[in-house]
């Protein structure tokens, strides 16, 4: 399944009242939001028409958080889902994670591109081809580790993988789903040797809507402990 197609799903099976997302570019994904959505990109060049309710933001997703009031384009609304897809270093990526969370609530869904690069050099940190997917893969990795209440859960689609998690908030426990690729040392072998607390699907399968269970369940677990 193609990313876009994944993210069509998730719109429509969803139906989010928010959408924000981190890196617009020609404004392909952005074009499937069906709610009031806010994207962001230093440098974006739309080649597609978007809807009225479409905000868009020139500028660095860091410079988005650094408002004072950065939900203000969702009149104050936390974001139900967002799709990360901006600067395709780790760190950047685990940072805007991270602000996404502050703003959305547990029942949110994030969805993260480029996670399953396909070559050594389309994982380098330092741009050498045309498509290019950098380090995105290792922020599984580092949700695992630091974020064991997350749900992750694997998804293959093309070219370059992405991922989406759901249940993150800023004052209560929260569960993620993942929909990645692995690394490019180890793809195949990650898909079937996930983490705990992560499931994988099938590749080219059709997305199920895992995102709500997986949240229900985290939840539940995360109340009755305190
Ligand atoms: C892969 S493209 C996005 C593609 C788009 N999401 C789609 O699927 O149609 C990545 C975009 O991220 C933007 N970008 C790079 N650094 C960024 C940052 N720090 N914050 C937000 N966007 C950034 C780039 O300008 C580029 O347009």
């Amino acid at each position: 399944m193609h990313y876009l197609d994944f993210l069509a799903a998730l719109h429509e099976r969803l139906a989010p009242p928010s959408y924000l997302e981190i890196g617009i570019r020609h404004g392909d994904s952005l074009a499937l939001a069906r709610c009031p959505a806010v994207g962001i990109d230093p440098a974006f060049e739309l080649h597609v028409e978007l809807r009225d309710d479409v905000a868009l933001l020139r500028e660095t997703s860091d410079e988005y958080f650094d408002r004072d009031d950065p939900l203000a384009a969702f009149g104050g609304e936390p974001v139900a889902f967002a799709f990360i897809d901006g600067m395709h270093l780790a760190e950047f990526v685990v940072r805007d994670f991270a602000n996404v969370e502050r703003n959305a609530e547990w029942s949110s869904v994030v969805v993260f591109d480029d996670i399953l690069p396909r070559s050594l050099e389309e994982a380098a940190r330092d741009r050498r081809s045309r498509t290019w997917t950098g380090d995105v893969y290792k922020v599984l990795d580092v949700l695992a580790r630091h974020r064991p209440d997350l749900t992750c859960l694997r998804v293959d689609t093309e070219p370059t993988g992405s991922a989406s998690r759901s249940g993150s908030t800023r004052c209560r426990a929260s569960s993620a789903s993942a929909t990645t690729r692995s690394s490019p040392t180890s793809s195949r072998r990650t898909r079937s040797t996930c983490r705990p607390k992560c499931s994988s699907v099938p590749a080219r399968s059709t997305p199920r809507p895992f995102w709500t269970r997986a949240s229900g369940r985290c939840c539940a677990r995360r109340a009755s402990a305190g």
